[in-house]
């Protein structure tokens, strides 16, 4: 009992004694803002990229080695450091771009929080050579986030930084490392924002020793539009063509850059790229802005793109509200959401013909004479990839006007009555009346048809008699590798062509119309939003839902008697038309009782 008692005391004096409260050390705070920070090779590119663009540089040349598992080198021409001031360059909250409170509300260089050399020297190890103007040079080995090494060394003006062994002491975020191609594409991505947003400057990006892009500085003096020649270089004339340009201004907001023509778009991922104060940055209100501006110009289920510039007083806006300084807030809103989308509908309102918008790409499947004539695709011929029964394809050719018969299903015929605002199909079933949305009728037709043919190992694939080219940008071309052979499965033929080009030979059969290009890139946006590690069949199943959705009438399409006829007969012999691949209704049926009743006759 005694003993008892005694334990119990020295536990509870003991738990009053000793604190529970410890300030963490250093070294743990790092690693804790490193988790923030750094959630990839390519946060610690943004990271040092931004460091040389802040010094002035001129030139930066980003050198990776395993996608930046391996190495991770940023060299740069500009302002150099001390040796002094590199070593506390790497102390937590050491910052040369502000001192006080003041400064925080007038932030007019990329960094700030003066955290990401601890940050990343907490989780990598750390080379850096570095000479500013009046000094000799340094060089500095870090590990663990402390100096192991601090020497003088001869040095070009500027600063290279190598960094290595990114998360070897932290496994967990090593495992959340996605294949090297994606690290890569995001890797590309950021050097592409940032030489948007500098068009002044030099970037070079090399993986393995591999040049991936090389981006000389577009002088001011020698071109009028920046701007234009440094997207131009990134995207490719094909990308220019289909952008406008934009510039408005409102109060001390000013608004300039690219957004796309309502005539190109893409199917899904944000494509709203915006710079605020050249600073990469997400912002909701911007993107509704964006949005809401072409509301009226694009289909429900498009989005546009935009390098879209926003130049605001620093004073209004508050940079510091996000570790990776990816968002903002601004003091008032409204004004901003108000000023974009009034710069983008006076930028697109000149250019907002009916002619910009392509032919609405209509198909039923059927390879009869005039197909060729009437697709898009200039037909080559189909040939069946893998060995196979026949494929889906069949169509209107063999319809006539008369109504079709309902076999499987009531025994009934269904007519159509004609189309509601070139959307809606309306018929007559058996005395039922039907309400078809042809887009998602279509598009479920596709779905089927290409999954089937797809599992049957039986896809059709007509060969393009013009093979179209693609130009990507970098990170997309790098991304699209990893499924060259699951598309190619599928129907669609792609070959590597030069640099980040490819060529389009083939597409699905059932595909009758439209650009083989904008499905490509509707693909590739579909496939950069999945996450690590999906199943092979869901990708299949995604690209599958993409091709469907790109191949199938869109609204505001007029179809003859026969098309609707044929379409009503697809329908009904594939026997599941509930729902199109994104689950809304393909048929509303009102039957004789509902039409009784609502006409009050029961
Ligand atoms: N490439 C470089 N050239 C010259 N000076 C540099 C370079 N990289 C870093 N520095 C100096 O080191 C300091 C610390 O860099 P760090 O990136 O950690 O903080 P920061 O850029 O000030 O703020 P943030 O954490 O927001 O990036 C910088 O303020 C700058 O003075
Ligand atoms: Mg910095």
């Amino acid at each position: 009992m005694t003993n008892l008692f005694l334990i119990y005391h020295d536990f509870y004096v003991g738990a009053l004694m000793s604190p529970k409260i410890n300030i963490l050390p250093d070294t743990l705070i790092n690693k804790i803002a490193a988790g923030e920070v750094v959630e990839r090779p390519a946060s610690v590119v943004k990271e040092l990229v931004e460091n040389s663009i802040d010094a002035k540089a001129t030139e930066v040349f980003v050198d990776i080695i395993n996608a930046g598992r391996g190495l991770i080198r940023v060299s740069d021409n500009g302002e150099g450091m001390s040796r002094d001031d590199a070593l506390t360059a790497f102390e937590k909250h050491a910052t040369s771009k502000i001192n006080k409170e003041a400064d925080l509300f007038n932030i007019t260089t990329l960094g700030f929080r003066g955290e990401a050399l601890p940050s990343i020297a907490s989780i990598s190890r750390i080379r850096l050579i570095t000479r500013s103007a009046d000094t000799a040079g340094a060089l500095i080995e870090m590990e663990e986030g402390k100096v192991k090494k601090a020497s003088e060394t001869g040095a070009a003006a500027g600063t290279v930084i190598e960094v290595s062994d990114l998360f070897y002491n932290t496994p967990a975020r090593l495992k959340f490392l996605k294949s090297d191609n994606t690290e890569m594409s995001h890797i590309t991505a950021v050097i592409n924002q940032q030489a948007i947003a500098n068009p002044h400057i030099h970037f070079r990006l090399t993986n393995n020793k591999k040049e991936l892009l090389n981006l000389p500085a577009i002088l001011p003096l020698t071109l009028p539009s920046p701007l234009y020649h440094r997207i131009y270089q990134i995207y490719g004339e094909d990308f220019m063509n289909n952008m406008l340009s934009i510039s408005g201004k409102e109060d001390s907001i000013n608004i300039y850059g690219f957004v796309s023509k309502p005539s190109f778009t893409r199917a899904e991922r944000n494509h709203i790229d915006i710079f605020l104060n050249k600073r990469y940055i997400k912002n909701n209100v911007i993107t509704r802005a964006v949005y809401d501006a072409y509301s009226t110009l694009i289909p429900k289920d498009r989005r546009p793109l935009t390098l879209l510039f926003i130049d605001i007083q620093p004073s209004i806006v508050d940079v510091n509200v996000h570790p990776t300084k990816r968002e903002v807030r601004f003091v008032n809103q409204t004004i901003v959401y108000e000023a974009v989308k009034k710069a983008l509908k006076e930028g697109l309102l000149p250019s907002h013909r009916r002619a910009d918008i392509p032919p609405v790409s209509y198909m039923v499947a059927s390879p009869d004479a005039d197909y060729g004539k009437q697709s898009g695709y200039a037909i080559e011929g189909a040939r069946v990839m893998g060995q196979g029964s026949q494929g889906m394809a069949h169509g209107a050719a063999e319809l006539s006007n008369q109504p079709i018969q309902l076999s499987q299903l009531t025994g009934h015929s269904v007519i159509p009555l004609g189309q509601i605002d070139n959307t809606y199909i309306a018929a007559d079933a058996g005395g039922e009346l039907w309400i078809i949305d042809q887009h998602a009728a279509y598009e479920r037709l596709l779905y089927e048809s290409l999954t089937q043919s797809y599992n049957s190992h039986a896809v059709q694939v007509q060969a393009l008699l013009i093979p179209e080219e693609v130009s990507l940008s970098t990170a997309e071309s790098i991304m699209i590798k990893d499924y060259i052979d699951v598309l190619m499965n599928i129907g669609i033929e792609i070959e590597e062509f030069g640099r980040d080009a490819y060529i389009i030979r083939s597409v699905p059969f059932l595909l009758g119309a439209g650009s083989a290009k904008q499905m490509l890139l509707d693909i590739i946006d579909g496939l950069t939003g999945l996450q690590k590690g999906v199943m092979k069949s869901e990708v299949v199943d995604k690209v599958i839902m993409l091709i469907a959705c790109h191949g199938s009438v869109r609204a505001n399409h007029g179809l003859t008697y026969k098309e609707m006829a044929a379409l009503i007969d697809d329908l009904i012999n594939l026997n599941i038309y509930e729902t199109c691949p994104h689950g809304r209704p393909i048929i509303i049926k009102f039957s004789k009782t509902d039409l009784e009743k609502m006409f009050k006759r029961r």
